[in-house]
Order: C-alpha cells, then sequence, then structure tokens
C-alpha cells in the first residue's frame, strides 16, 4: 500500500488542483483509487524491443529505448497508445537513432543492458532504475509514476550528495537543490531574488553525484514543475499539466558529457558572427537618429570599442513591429549605412505582436490576415491583446507557412544592412490581464512536418511559442541572405532554441545583487544548452551608480553577451556616465575583452562543435577537485569559468568591503592581469553537504580585498592564450602581431580558431585553426605551434610570444633551428617576450636556460 502524494504537491507548486486535494489511498494491484487518479504499480507483461523494452502495467506502459549506449529515453503512457511521436526540442536524427540492447529479464526485474547502462523496471511496483555496468545506481524511481487526468508526475530518489543545475534561467543558487521551480515563460519586469517562472522554459538538469553526472530533459511543453527535494528531502519529482511523459537520460560520467549529450538531442549554437561578442550598447528611448548617431560617436570619439548599436521600440510608428518613424528617423537606410561605415552592427527590435491596424496600409497586418497567419479564439475570431502598439494580433509560429511569412517580413531591413534582429515580448507577453499571456484555450495550428497536423490549445503551445518565433526570423534571415550567419536575440525560449537565437536574462535591476545573481543564472543557461546569453549589463530596472556600472562592465567582459541595457526613464547608462576616471576603467575592462577576442572566438566556436559553453561553473572544468566530490562551486561563491582557462573572481558580495577568499581547483594559477605566478595557501576544505571538516591541503585559497576598480582574474598553470592588438570594432583589421601569452604548468596547451567573422565559409574550410603546446623545466621551455589547418589567411606576419614565470635572461633562443634575436627578458615581470615570424607550417620554439 502506499499513499499518493500527488495532490500535496500539486498544491506545493501552486498548480490549480482543488480535484487533487484528496486522500488518495492505493491498494497493491488497484490502479484507480480517485475519480482519476492512475499510478502505476506492477509489471505485467514485458516486451524485448531491439533498443529496448516495452513494460506493461495494466492498461499503462513504460517505453525505454537507447538512443546511444548513454543516452536513453522514457515514455510512459496511462494507455495503450503512446501519444504522438513529435518533438520541437529533439532533433529528428537523435530521437530516431538508436543502440542494440540486451534484453534481461528477471524473477524480480526486467529490462536492457547497453554497453554502459542496466536498465531495469521492478515487476512488483514498476519502478524504474538506471544503473552503470558496476551496479552503481544512477537514477531510480522512488514513487511510481502518477496521472491525474492529464496531469502526470515522476518521482526520483535524491541521494544526499546529488547537486542540480541547469534549468534555464531560474534564479537562485547554481545548486537547484531544495527549489520548486516552474516553466512557463512570464515577462517578470523587475524579477526578484525568488521570482518564478521567469521567460524561458527549459526543462533539462544536470545531476552530479559526487563527481558522476547525468542529464535528465522532460521534453513536454505544457506548464511543468520540478521539485527537488522540498516536499521530501529524499526525492526529486517532476511532472505537468499536460502533454506527455516523455523524458530523456543522459549519462556522463563527466558533466561534460552530459552538457556534449545534450547538445547532441537538442542541437547546437551555430557559429554566431564575431561581431556579437563585441560590445553592445542598448537602451529604451534612443529616441531619435540624431541621439542615436551622438552614442555611436561618442563610442568612437572616446576610444571605446563597440560593435553594437541597438533600437528599441522607439524608432518605431506608434511601437509598431516593421516601421520606422520618419520622424525621428527621417533617412533610416542612410543612417544605417552611416553605422555601417563607422564600424557599427545595428541590431533592430521586432517583436512578435503585429499591430491590430486594419486598412491602415500596415503590411505585417495585411499580408499576415490575407494569409490566415494570425492565432484564434476558439469561436474562430484571432485573438486580440493588448502590448506595446495597443490591441495586436500574434503570429502563429508553429505553422511552417506563418514562420516563412514572418521570415520575409525582415526583407527590407535586411537589405538596407541591418545586422541582426531582437524578439523581445515572446513569451508571449500580453497586457492588461492577471496571467500577462494569452488564454489558455487560444488556439494554435501545428502544420509542420514531423508533426501530425492539428490544432492545439494555447496551454501546450505557450513554452515553444518565444522559440518558434525565433526560429522564424532565424530561418527567415538565412533565406534572405544564405551567406551570412544571422543573429538573432530572444527572451523566451524552449529546450533547443540554442539552434536559433542568443538570449539574455530579462528586466534585471540595476542593483548589486542584480549584478550578484547574474553568474549563475547565466552559469546556468549555459549547462542548459545557451551559450550566447548576457545580461543587461549595468541593470535594466532603476538607474545604476557609477560603480555599480564599473563593476558590471568589469564582469560582463567575461561572458559571453556584453551588452549595456537600460530602461525608458532611467539615468543614461553608457560608458562614459560618471566621468572620466570611471570612463577609465570601464575603457580598460571593454578594451581587455577586445584584446582577448582570438580566445572568446575560439571558444564560440567550440562551443558551436560540441556543445560546451563559453561561461562555465568550475566543476565542469574540475568535477574531482573536492576530497568527497562535491561541485567546487558550492565552495566558491560566484566564480565562475571563461573556457577552460580563465578563472574569474568577482566577490561573492560584490558591494560588500569585506574581504573574502578566491578557491582555487588543484592546479597552479598565474594572475591574468600581470602573468605573476600565485602564491596560495592551503584552504581548508569543507563537505558542503554535511558541513565535516575535509582536512587541509586539497584546495589552495588567496585572499582578496575587493576594489572597484579591479576585477580578480586567474589563469590556469598550462595554458596557451592568444590576443590580439586592439581594435574599435572587430570589423577593422587588428594591425599588429598575434600575441600568444604561455603559463608553464603542467598539460600546457592552447588553441586558436578564426575566420571571416561573418559567412559559412569556414564550412568550405576558409577558416584557420592552430593549436599550441609547450613543455618546460630546469633546462628551459620548448612551445611548439602546429601547422595551420584551414585555409584562412591570418592578419599578423609575426608572432610575439610572452612566457611568463621566466626568472632570468635566456641561454639560446631557436625557431626552427633557427637562432631568434628579437627578444626582452622583464626582470621585474618574470617574463621572456620573444618575436617569431608568423609560418603556415608551424614550428618549434626552445628556449634554452642560461
Ligand atoms: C522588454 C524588454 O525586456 C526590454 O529589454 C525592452 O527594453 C522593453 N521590453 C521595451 O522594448
Amino acid at each position: 500500500m502506499h499513499k499518493s502524494r500527488f495532490g500535496h504537491l500539486a498544491v506545493t507548486l501552486g498548480l490549480s488542483c482543488c480535484v487533487l486535494n484528496m486522500p488518495c489511498v492505493l491498494a497493491q494491484g488497484a490502479k484507480i483509487q480517485t475519480s482519476d487518479l492512475i499510478s502505476l504499480d506492477h509489471v505485467t507483461s514485458a516486451t524485448a524491443l531491439p533498443n529496448g523494452v516495452d513494460v506493461r502495467d495494466g492498461k499503462a506502459r513504460i517505453e525505454i529505448t537507447a538512443l546511444r549506449e548513454d543516452v536513453l529515453r522514457v515514455r510512459v503512457s496511462k494507455a495503450e497508445k503512446m501519444p504522438e511521436d513529435a518533438s520541437w526540442a529533439v532533433l529528428g536524427g537523435a530521437r530516431t537513432s538508436s543502440a542494440a540492447t540486451t534484453y534481461s529479464a528477471k524473477e524480480e526485474k526486467v529490462g536492457f543492458l547497453t554497453k554502459v547502462l542496466d536498465v531495469s523496471a521492478d515487476r512488483a511496483t514498476s519502478r524504474l532504475t538506471i544503473s552503470d555496468r558496476n551496479g552503481g545506481i544512477l537514477l531510480q524511481d522512488a514513487e511510481p509514476v502518477e496521472f491525474h487526468g492529464d496531469r502526470f508526475r515522476v518521482y526520483k530518489r535524491m541521494p544526499e550528495q546529488e547537486h542540480y543545475f541547469g534549468l534555464g534561467d531560474k534564479i537562485g543558487p547554481l545548486d537547484r537543490r531544495g527549489g520548486t521551480y516552474q516553466m512557463w515563460n512570464t515577462d517578470q519586469y523587475r524579477f526578484q531574488e525568488s521570482s518564478d517562472p521567469l521567460y524561458k522554459a527549459i526543462p533539462f538538469f544536470l545531476a552530479d553525484n559526487a563527481g558522476r553526472s547525468y542529464g535528465l530533459f522532460l521534453d513536454n511543453t505544457w506548464r511543468t514543475s520540478f521539485d527537488f527535494g522540498k516536499e521530501d528531502a529524499n526525492a526529486y519529482s517532476f511532472g505537468a499539466d499536460g502533454g506527455p511523459v516523455d523524458y530523456y537520460f543522459i549519462y556522463g560520467p563527466k558533466p561534460k558529457q552530459v552538457v556534449e549529450g545534450y547538445a547532441w538531442l537538442t542541437g547546437l549554437t551555430p557559429l554566431p558572427p564575431r561581431w556579437s561578442l563585441g560590445f553592445q550598447q542598448s537602451r529604451y528611448s534612443y529616441m531619435t537618429e540624431a541621439r542615436a548617431r551622438e552614442v555611436a560617436d561618442r563610442m568612437r570619439a572616446d576610444r571605446i570599442p563597440c560593435d553594437a548599436l541597438y533600437l528599441d521600440i522607439d524608432f518605431q510608428v506608434g511601437n509598431a513591429p516593421f516601421t520606422v518613424n520618419q520622424e525621428t528617423f527621417p533617412k533610416f537606410p542612410e543612417f544605417v549605412q552611416e553605422l555601417k561605415d563607422k564600424h557599427f552592427n545595428l541590431v533592430l527590435i521586432t517583436d512578435l505582436h503585429i499591430a491590430d491596424r486594419a486598412n491602415q496600409g500596415y503590411a505585417p497586418y495585411d499580408t499576415g490576415t490575407a494569409g490566415d497567419h494570425f492565432v484564434k479564439n476558439p469561436d474562430g475570431s484571432v485573438f486580440v491583446g493588448k502590448v506595446w502598439p495597443g490591441p495586436s494580433v500574434f503570429p502563429d509560429f508553429t505553422r511552417k507557412q506563418s514562420r516563412e511569412w514572418w521570415g520575409a517580413l525582415y526583407k527590407q531591413f535586411y537589405d538596407e544592412g541591418v545586422a541582426g534582429f531582437w524578439n523581445d515580448m515572446n513569451e508571449p507577453s500580453v497586457f492588461e490581464v492577471a496571467s500577462k499571456t494569452m488564454p489558455l484555450d487560444v488556439v494554435h495550428r501545428i502544420d509542420e512536418p514531423g508533426f501530425l497536423p492539428r490544432s492545439a490549445r494555447h496551454a501546450e503551445i505557450h513554452n515553444v511559442y518565444g522559440m518558434e518565433n525565433s526560429r522564424a526570423t532565424y530561418e527567415g534571415l538565412l533565406q534572405l541572405k544564405p551567406q551570412q550567419r544571422p543573429f538573432v536575440l530572444t527572451r523566451a525560449t524552449y529546450a533547443g532554441g540554442q539552434r536559433y537565437a542568443a538570449t539574455w536574462t530579462g528586466d534585471n535591476s540595476s542593483t548589486w545583487n542584480h549584478l550578484r545573481m547574474s553568474t549563475p543564472m547565466l552559469l546556468n543557461l549555459g549547462l542548459s544548452g545557451f551559450s550566447m546569453a548576457g545580461d543587461d549589463i549595468g541593470g535594466y530596472a532603476g538607474s545604476s551608480t557609477p560603480d555599480l556600472l564599473t563593476k558590471w562592465i568589469e564582469v560582463g567582459e567575461f561572458n559571453p553577451i556584453y551588452r549595456d541595457h537600460t530602461e525608458k526613464f532611467t539615468a543614461d547608462q553608457e560608458p562614459w556616465v560618471g566621468g572620466p576616471e570611471v570612463e577609465a576603467v570601464r575603457r580598460r575592462y571593454i578594451e581587455d575583452r577586445y584584446r582577448l577576442m582570438p580566445y572568446l572566438y575560439t571558444l564560440a566556436e567550440e562551443n558551436s562543435r560540441t556543445g560546451v559553453p563559453m561561461m562555465r561553473p568550475l566543476f565542469l572544468e574540475f568535477p574531482d577537485a573536492t576530497a568527497d566530490k562535491h561541485p567546487l562551486d558550492l565552495d566558491a561563491g560566484n566564480q565562475f569559468m571563461l573556457g577552460a582557462n580563465l578563472l574569474i573572481a568577482p566577490a561573492p558580495y560584490p558591494e560588500a568591503p569585506d574581504s573574502y577568499a578566491v578557491t582555487f581547483p588543484p592546479v597552479g594559477w598565474y594572475d591574468y592581469w600581470t602573468g605573476a605566478k600565485i602564491a596560495s595557501a592551503p584552504r581548508e576544505a569543507v563537505a558542503v553537504s554535511t558541513g565535516a571538516a575535509l582536512g587541509v591541503g586539497a584546495l589552495q585559497s588567496i585572499k582578496i580585498t575587493p576594489e572597484v576598480n579591479a576585477l580578480p582574474v586567474f589563469v590556469r598553470a598550462g595554458s596557451i592564450l592568444p590576443f590580439a592588438p586592439l581594435v574599435q570594432s572587430t570589423q577593422e583589421k587588428p594591425d599588429g602581431p598575434l600575441t600568444l601569452k604561455v603559463y608553464p604548468g603542467d598539460g600546457c596547451e592552447g588553441s586558436l580558431y578564426q575566420d571571416d567573422g561573418i559567412s559559412f565559409a569556414y564550412k568550405e574550410k576558409n577558416f584557420l585553426r592552430v593549436k599550441y603546446s609547450c613543455d618546460s623545466g630546469n633546462s628551459g621551455l620548448r612551445l611548439r605551434v602546429g601547422a595551420r589547418a584551414g585555409s584562412f589567411q591570418p592578419w599578423w606576419n609575426e608572432i610575439e610570444v610572452t612566457v611568463f614565470d621566466w626568472k632570468s635572461a635566456p641561454g639560446k633562443v631557436t625557431y626552427g633551428g633557427e637562432a631568434i634575436s628579437k627578444l626582452h627578458f622583464d626582470e621585474s615581470a618574470h617574463s621572456l617576450t620573444i618575436t617569431l615570424p608568423e609560418k603556415a607550417e608551424g614550428g618549434e620554439l626552445e628556449i634554452t636556460a642560461k
């Protein structure tokens, strides 16, 4: 006998569930105890499938299949017929791939084996267990799956040492353990520390248990919810208001493998245009062409590198998307060209709602109506909701034809040279209604390859609506200019949305606390597929103080998207606001971002190939760093990594004057700003889950006294990092050598990826890729510059190599056997700089110690 916890849980999670709030006592073997509760409770039969098992529990069915040796799909249905097998998130190729399995039927359980996993359903209870091939349990049902009407809930055991990450943009600590979360895309203006739901629905998390990781992705577009031990300290659970029980298990054991597996399932981020990694300036209320020009010109005059200027809804006529106000922006095409000439990329907002303006010559409305492209009320009339332009209608993005119509709306702007587009408000946000969105019964049409044509209620489509909006934009741009990488910024999205757009965290506030909270949001977004993410630098709601803006520009240097943005009626927030002294500090960080661009771009390319995010929690790089293998991040405040080599260590409470400890993963470290080797001291490692001291020595740390004008950043010993000469925009060709900074240490290596930054020519080998490695010891250092792969021509003819932790003038220096004389030993900085000729075939630099 067991009690259903479904009703109580639904209440805890804030779901409307008056019918659920009744005790539901189940007897073994009997499935229905209240009017509509169905709880799986024992296996009645099982059949082997070529790649899994089909388990029956009376009329209910559990189908578990192996897509790969390490990726499983679990579908549970309360009826014999499984729901339609279609997905907005999972790639067709992944969903239909399959790994051979070995069926295993025992007295007490039935299931199968893959090369790495052992999967079974317990015959007496129908509970699932997934283990590794050594019997180590990875995932186990805590309760049988429960259905209550259209709702369902799945319960899993929650081991004491397990921590949870991901779930998209959810605010709060990096670790999701102990929290509850809902997925329902919501316009949360000025969200706060515990606001939930937020803008995105990414029902994917990564679990890490003592260095062993798996991922779980619930592919369900309805309102879903997750509870990590709030209801029951020993179990976590997830469920939905409707739709299928359809989840994927992705085995690591390393966390990076999980992230890669999730990208295999839901897709990779396309290589972004390089300019989108530059500094971007935006605000809600650049009201006129003159003001926008003034901002662009000031950037250049003040020598603040900048690649993008954004126009928010103010350039439009009455906030209607795809219009231009001729009075305030009188020469729009010329203005776009002027910005291009000044090496700015213009990004325009184009919200998804179309102003409800019949017979006013507003083409998006007219062509949309003629093509029947808007969503409807149940009575067949077009749904109208109020947003920025007033009464508005909403495209039916789950129809391919409607997406194509939408994509074509960009033609004129794109022809004029606008570089990118910003899809905002696409939760979709609707004003003046308590739900902040469309009624749940608004009718969408699904007309889409891979899906059966049908209509669907908004309750089902809501969470994918924003993603399909950004998809329509992305695919439309690609259609219009097949040779150019599109840039789309979206606010709302679903799992898999990384295939179409970059994102930001929405309407944060200009407070120190929001600066602090951004880091875990961006890290979790990265783990959830969205590497190309940023926040509103300086904060959106309210006005930033000079120090806050400075610190935000410092931290933002190491975030993938680096965009300063603020709300209408707030104080100016451009980098010069506050006077020359603060501007100089901010310039230093923005300039450094541009020097670091080769590293950043190399990371963006890695992300586009593997799914590993640019910005990373420490445990992704160092999963075994602590004595009990709990994720290091739990001890390390707001520290994060940019790629595998840079450790960024802002103060855990950025406004506090208190000194703080930087916790180092267990390798050597250098100061990024000076190149000096860090002399750290042992710190006491503490098991976060139990608070017990684990002994001294495992981790090292240093104490930092925070300063407004300084951000501690460290380089892992054993890194070779590429830098470029300073430019004011990534569209300028750098003038000068490529710089390689060598930080000797174990496993010393680095890489560089370059291409034209904008086209798809890299797919035809028009890229440049070089690998570097080095060995060092008492006798000297050897740096290997690999041969260039690809046909892209470098901007440099010389490479300036700087080796850090170099204590005395060198003996012999040769490159490819030839003596090198262009060198400089800096005694006080302990660095040696050597200039090498660029050679396509690479070569070996040998430096012998004297
Ligand atoms: C809401 C967005 O989140 C914000 O960034 C934008 O400025 C306003 N909409 C106005 O378009």
